[in-house]
């Protein structure tokens, strides 16, 4: 990160993130992995270091920077562990319906708690039929004088095991579509609401991933999203547009964090009588590896600084970096662990797992796939004199 193109504050919350990142994530990220348990440690320490409000407004209790300041800490903590960085950044997907579309009365409710690290919040988009189609989904909420009543499942539920509000899209009129579908904050201890499968991953294995299963579960009305049926969907895809950068982030430390790794082995270790990385072959890897990163870092900085300008156009440069980002991490965390050797490919060394961590990423918040065809979606339009 070349350093003079960032604000005193920004290098600050940078080198805040790594101090913890180093000494509280980095320590502990294999136990975790292994054990496939919620770092509550972490999450305290992410509490005591004053980064949980990174993105909230400071009338909301956060510190009021925004999705820039967002990506700086999410990639720090991600370099240690990519588990711990989307356990952090997942807070910001869930909260962002809250403040794209919430009442202010909605904000002040809900915002505080998550800035001052109390609560944790989850975001309940996919089910089991609805995953690239979001708009296909059939969690049905229906009223029933000042209540909705929800049921139905939501799929690839980030953190919702430990969440305390979940931000849960659900049909509210069936005839209309995409315009049907409306977003309401739903309790962890709402009556009918329920945490159900854990799901056994290949990465990010610090983070609880489950199905959360609605059964007639009542919310009371004033839980809807901005008061008004029918903006659900609109919600989530301007949440997501903010949220993707988080991603893309996470993906840019996972891969700067493997390349660390790859530079100090391949200068440890010695065949044929000198070092790896004396070999040109391997510094070219080096070299393309570190060139992969630092374009895509600037990619995401760019989407993350255009968000925060109040830009109106920021889906394609949002599509992009995160498909950019993720596929770099997921090419560079591959060729760290060939670096490694026999070595690489075995637990005894941490580079297996950024390799592990890295694959979600091109998944998870739009496919790569969803991520060209929202891009392609964008230049067509231009091309047809439309907005970005
Ligand atoms: N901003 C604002 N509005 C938008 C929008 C955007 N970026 N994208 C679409 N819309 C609006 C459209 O204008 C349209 O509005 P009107 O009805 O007023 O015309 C409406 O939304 C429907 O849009 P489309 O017809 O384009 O919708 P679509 O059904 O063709 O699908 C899609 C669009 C881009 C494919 C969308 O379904 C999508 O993003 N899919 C991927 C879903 C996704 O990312 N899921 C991840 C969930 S989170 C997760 O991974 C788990 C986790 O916990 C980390």
């Amino acid at each position: 990160m070349i350093e003079e193109l960032y604000t005193p504050l920004q290098i600050e919350l940078r080198n805040r993130a790594r101090d913890l990142a180093e000494n509280v994530m980095r320590p502990v990220a294999a136990k975790y992995d292994e054990e496939q348990t919620y770092p509550w440690e972490v999450q305290h320490a992410i509490r005591d270091a004053g980064l949980s409000g990174v993105w909230i407004p400071e009338e909301y209790g956060g510190m009021g920077a925004g999705v820039l300041e967002l990506c700086l800490v999410v990639e720090e903590f991600s370099r240690a562990c990519g588990g711990m960085g989307v356990g952090f950044a997942v807070n910001a997907l869930g909260s962002f319906p809250i403040l794209v579309g919430g009442t202010d009365e909605q904000k002040k409710r809900w915002l505080p708690p998550i800035a001052a690290g109390e609560a944790l919040i989850a975001f309940g988009l996919s089910e089991k039929v609805a995953g690239s189609d979001a708009g296909s989904m059939i969690t049905r909420a229906e009223k029933d004088g000042e209540e909705y009543v929800i049921n139905g499942e939501k799929k690839w539920n980030t953190n919702g095991a430990v969440a305390s509000f979940n931000t849960i899209f659900a049909v509210t009129n069936p005839d209309r579509g995409a315009r049907g579908i409306s977003a309401f904050v739903v309790a962890k201890d709402a009556p009918g609401y329920r945490v159900g499968k854990h799901e056994d991953k290949m990465g990010i294995r610090a983070v609880p991933v489950v199905e959360i299963h609605l059964e007639d579960c009542r919310v009371p009305a004033e839980n809807l999203l901005g008061g008004v049926e029918g903006h659900g969907f609109k919600q989530a895809m301007i949440t997501l547009d903010r949220a993707r950068p988080g991603v893309a982030a996470q993906a840019v430390g996972l891969a700067q964090g493997a390349l660390d790794l790859a530079i100090a082995y391949t200068h440890e270790r010695e065949q044929f009588g000198q070092s790896v990385s004396s070999f040109q072959g391997i510094q070219w890897m080096l070299a393309d590896m570190a060139t992969q990163i630092e374009a895509a870092r600037h990619l995401v900085h760019t989407a993350a600084r255009t968000i925060d300008s109040g830009a109106k156009s920021i889906t394609k440069l949002s599509a992009m970096c995160k498909l950019m980002a993720t596929d770099v991490a997921m090419r560079v965390t591959t060729d760290c662990v060939q670096l490694f050797g026999g070595y690489g490919y075995c637990k005894d060394y941490p580079i297996e797992k950024y390799m592990r961590d890295a694959k979600i990423t091109q998944i998870y918040e739009g496919t790569n796939q969803i991520q060209r065809l929202v891009i392609a979606r964008s230049l067509l339009r231009e091309a047809a004199g439309g907005g970005k």
